[in-house]
């Protein structure tokens, strides 16, 4: 080769070096990169900015949480879960979450009942401090009574105790958190753990109805892990495995899964790059330059500063259309199998009514029945409809179908 080819190659090799250190380090820093796109920022980095400790716009962030007010009736949606959860409260009103600022209202209003104050956990920084005050006792009051006296919506004190005006420092304040996961809470991102107080998988303890989390680890968060914690629970009459109703129609000892979003999404791929706040609380500035976290909770994608943050690692994927693509695969597997489910338990009605097969049969059916529901609720009931976590969604989905074409197979 001469001299000049190698001379031009060298060159052209040392462009494109300098051309990628320089577009990495411009992408380098998601904060950065989303304010600069904002247009109205100096050369900040991240040490720079300063987060507002005002108060003002963060708690005007907060009540705008109202916006979020619209109610998807999934019973109506979704027929086969009448069905499914036949025996149970579900059964009866069954309608999406909305904004924190309605959570006093709606568990007033919820068609399930509710006996005792354990209800109210997630419901009101009140009652936080009842249980904080008075220990596990506080869950055996009266609903109604303690209602009577609660009054204000998911509030600072929730995340930040008596801190929000110590530099927004988070505080955990649920303390079935601490119990639940113990040392192990330090592995656990504290923004994350912060919505991770209500939106998880929880039980009430059957003696004292205390709220509780069926883990230990993030490691023992996996639908299988809580399973095994479930089934291997000794309960107050002496018998094995935890439910939290008996179907009338199959005799079966179901579970109802809550609302997973911290599980699904620490087993997930964001699980150590980001945290909840990352995606759900926009980094917003004021007309004076203050720069906060918002605190109105929104979905990523129907915010434009929170999507800019997703170009420093997914490009200029059209993150809109991939989360949805995502979601229609779900939604659309959910459809499936939980009319199969439905039809699993219709069949099993039947055999149980029909008296022709031996109670050991049925308990071996109703086994795989309580499973193939676990596992389909587990991804039924998680908010971010795959979003968080395609995987595992996938994957409970695939568990409860091979459950349901087991207990069938036995069936017929
Ligand atoms: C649901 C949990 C939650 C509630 C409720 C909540 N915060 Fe925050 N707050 C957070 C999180 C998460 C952050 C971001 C912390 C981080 O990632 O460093 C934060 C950050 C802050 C900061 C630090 C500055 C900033 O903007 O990052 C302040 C100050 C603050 N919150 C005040 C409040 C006040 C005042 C209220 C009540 C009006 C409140 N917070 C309610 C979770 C909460
Ligand atoms: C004290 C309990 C609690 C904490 C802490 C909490 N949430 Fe919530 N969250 C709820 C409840 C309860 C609802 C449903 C309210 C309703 O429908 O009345 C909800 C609803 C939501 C919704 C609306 C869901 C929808 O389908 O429209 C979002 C988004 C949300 N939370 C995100 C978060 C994030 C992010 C955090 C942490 C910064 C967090 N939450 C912390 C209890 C909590
Ligand atoms: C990588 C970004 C990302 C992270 C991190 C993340 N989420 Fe989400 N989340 C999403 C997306 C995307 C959706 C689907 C939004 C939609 O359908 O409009 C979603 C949906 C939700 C919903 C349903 C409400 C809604 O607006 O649809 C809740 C509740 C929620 N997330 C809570 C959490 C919690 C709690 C954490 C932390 C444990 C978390 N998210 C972490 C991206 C994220
Ligand atoms: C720090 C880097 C990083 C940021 C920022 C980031 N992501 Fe991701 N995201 C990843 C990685 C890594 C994967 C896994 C890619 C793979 O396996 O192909 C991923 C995958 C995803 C998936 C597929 C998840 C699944 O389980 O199928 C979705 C949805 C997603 N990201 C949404 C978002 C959204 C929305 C944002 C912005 C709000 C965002 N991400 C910001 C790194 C990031």
């Amino acid at each position: 080769m001469e001299k000049n080819k190698i001379i031009k190659l060298i060159i052209a090799i040392v462009i494109i070096v300098v051309a990628v250190v320089l577009i990495g380090g411009f992408f380098g820093d998601d904060i950065m990169y989303h304010l600069k796109n904002r247009g109205n920022l100096g050369p900040l980095t991240r040490e720079d900015i300063t987060f507002d400790t005002s108060i003002p716009y963060v708690s005007s962030s907060m009540h705008a949480n109202s916006e979020n007010s619209y109610i998807t009736d999934y019973l109506e949606q979704d027929p086969y879960l009448v069905n499914i959860y036949e025996g149970f409260g579900f059964a009866k009103e069954y309608g999406s979450a909305r904004g924190h600022e309605y959570t006093l209202e709606d568990v007033a209003a919820t068609a399930r009942p509710h006996a005792l104050a354990n209800c109210l956990t997630c419901k009101t920084p009140d009652y936080t401090k009842l249980v904080n005050d008075l220990g596990v006792s506080a869950y055996t009051l009266d609903f109604n009574e303690v209602y009577a006296t609660m009054s204000k919506n998911i509030s600072c004190y929730e995340c930040h105790e008596t801190k929000s005006r110590n530099g927004g420092e988070i505080v955990i304040t649920h303390s079935y958190v601490a119990k639940a996961l113990g040392d192990n809470m330090s592995t656990i991102d504290s923004s994350t753990l912060s919505c991770g107080q209500c939106h998880i998988e929880y039980y009430f303890t059957p003696t004292d109805k205390e709220t509780m989390m069926p883990y230990s680890s993030v490691a023992t968060m996996t639908p299988e892990a809580i399973l095994e914690y479930y089934d291997s629970m000794v309960m107050p009459d002496g018998s094995t495995g935890f439910y939290d109703w008996i179907q009338p129609s199959t005799g079966a000892k179901l579970l109802k899964a809550q609302h997973p979003e911290m599980e699904t999404y620490l087993q997930g791929k964001h699980a150590n790059l980001l945290n909840c706040a990352d995606c759900h609380m926009a980094i917003e500035m004021a007309d004076d330059g203050t720069v906060y976290h918002s605190h109105y909770l929104e979905s990523p994608l129907e915010s434009k500063t929170i999507l800019s943050t997703c170009v420093k690692c997914h490009g200029d994927t059209d993150m809109v259309a991939m989360v949805k693509r995502i979601q229609d695969r779900i939604t659309d597997r959910e459809t499936e199998v939980g009319n199969k489910l439905s039809n699993l338990k219709n069949a099993l009605a039947a055999a149980v009514a029909g008296g022709k097969m031996s109670e050991a049969d049925l308990d071996l059916v109703r086994k795989l029945y309580r499973e193939a529901q676990w596992f389909f609720d587990f991804c039924y009931v998680e908010n971010s409809e795959g979003a968080h976590n395609s995987e595992l969604s996938a994957h409970c989905l695939e568990v409860s179908e091979l459950r349901i074409d087991e207990a069938m197979a036995l069936l017929n």
